[in-house]
């Protein structure tokens, strides 16, 4: 099985580390394509103690598994050296580790303006996660990003980063009130940085290309997902890169036509941090039931995640973006006990009924979900195994969820 592309197909924490931890033990390299440590995933070492990652793919721990963290990444050094540490503290090997030369740097400046520009926006603010994330990839597209490999070479490391500080520190001093990063510490810093990942860094391109020549498998491993994605998401709601099935190619460097497989990952609810629409957020006593069963808390920074009913214009949206071949419905345990459960089967916006994503945000906004009622169940199905496990009502929740149109 070659190139295998795991996304979620929602607002992200769908559950996407539970799904590679099942590929298990037939990965034989496991890739990070894009975002940063504005990502977090919960995992459980072999000693069984529960860990979140950022910026390491939660199939760090798939045993044998080279781990990659592609080119289409921001790395935070600093944040990538305290999971290397923490990881190998808990015995887990991380000289497995290859990060791409070409990955870009998430620099102080960065943080700094992440930070900045969100209080400036006010009421309009993103919701970022406030680790950098948007400024790195606004510099990696303008041209004066500072790469991986720069870590290698202190002469242009220092020349880069002076370039790009001239302009930074104006904006962070002149605009912003803020204090002006210095060229001499951060250089200082980041070469200690340096020696530490030197070992790490490598051509991971060419490493991917002859193991997928070998028959090896490889799982692209999306971070975010498809919502939050910068051209197909809920534009200025979203992330700086593309989450979706088409940036594992490009920030794996990995061909289109390597890949065999698109597994999506959706809960069988909704929920999303930070700002921007959400026609099946639930402001009730369903809202609070889904977010307190479910732990809906963001694993990076803490925050309440909000919540919503199953919605099937963008599961729809997403299998048809992606090119979805299998659909992973997870936390299906977390419905349990509520007296009816409503599926989103469309919208109605501005009185007709809609059932693909509108051409504009306002229409997005302006989307009233078409609810289809099923009965709920009481039985506990956290230890169902198998489909004929679940109680009727459940199954049949599944199976409207299987009927929609367009989905694998
Ligand atoms: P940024 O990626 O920090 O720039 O944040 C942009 C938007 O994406 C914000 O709404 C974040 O809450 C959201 N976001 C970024 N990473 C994740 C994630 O891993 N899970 C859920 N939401 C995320
Ligand atoms: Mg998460």
């Amino acid at each position: 099985m070659p190139a295998i592309v795991l996304i979620g197909a929602q607002w992200g924490d769908e559950g996407k580390g539970k799904v590679t931890d099942q590929l298990g033990e037939r990965v034989d390299y496991v890739v990070r394509y894009s975002g940063g440590n504005n990502a977090g995933h919960t995992v459980i070492t072999p000693d069984g103690q529960k860990y979140a990652l950022h910026l390491m793919p939660s199939g760090a721990l798939s045993p044998n598994a080279v781990i990659v963290i592609g080119n289409g990444v921001v790395v935070d050094p600093k944040v990538l050296l305290s999971e290397i540490d923490g990881l190998a503290e808990r015995g887990v090997d991380v000289s497995r580790l290859r990060i791409s030369g070409d990955a870009h740097l998430i620099m102080p400046h960065h943080r700094a303006l992440d930070r900045v520009v969100e209080r400036y926006l006010g009421s309009s603010r993103i919701g970022t996660t406030g680790r950098g994330i948007g400024p790195a990839y606004g510099d990696k597209v303008a041209r004066m990003g500072i790469r991986v490999q720069d870590l290698l070479d202190p002469g242009i490391l220092r020349k880069k980063l002076e370039l790009a500080l001239r302009e930074k520190n104006q904006v962070l001093f002149k605009v912003y009130n803020r204090k002006a990063i210095d060229v001499d510490a951060t250089i200082e810093e980041y070469l200690e940085y340096a020696e530490r990942l030197r070992p790490y860094i490598a051509e991971t391109r060419v490493m991917l290309w002859d193991a997928l020549d070998r028959g090896d498998t490889v799982l692209l491993e999306g971070a975010q997902a498809t919502m939050l994605d910068m051209d197909h998401g809920t534009y200025p709601f979203v992330t700086s890169s593309n989450p979706t099935a088409g940036g594992a190619c490009v920030g794996a460097g990995i061909p289109p036509t390597a890949i065999t497989k698109v597994i999506a990952v959706s809960k069988a609810y909704t929920t999303r941090v930070g700002s921007g629409p959400f026609p099946t957020e639930l402001f009730d006593d369903n809202g609070q039931h889904l977010r307190k069963v479910g732990h809906e808390y963001g694993t990076t920074t803490g925050r309440e995640r909000r919540c919503g009913w199953f919605d099937a214009v963008v599961a729809r949206y997403s299998c048809r973006l992606n090119g979805v071949t299998d659909l992973v419905i997870t936390k299906l345990d977390v419905l349990t006990g509520l007296p009816t459960v409503p599926l989103c089967v469309g919208y109605e916006i501005n009185g007709k009924r809609v059932d693909d994503m509108p051409m504009t945000q306002t229409d997005f906004h302006h989307a009233t979900p078409i609810y289809e009622e099923h009965d709920g169940w009481w039985e506990d199905i956290t230890k169902a195994r198998t489909e004929a496990e679940l109680p009727d009502n459940a199954r049949r929740y599944i199976a409207r969820i299987e009927e929609q149109p367009r989905l694998p």
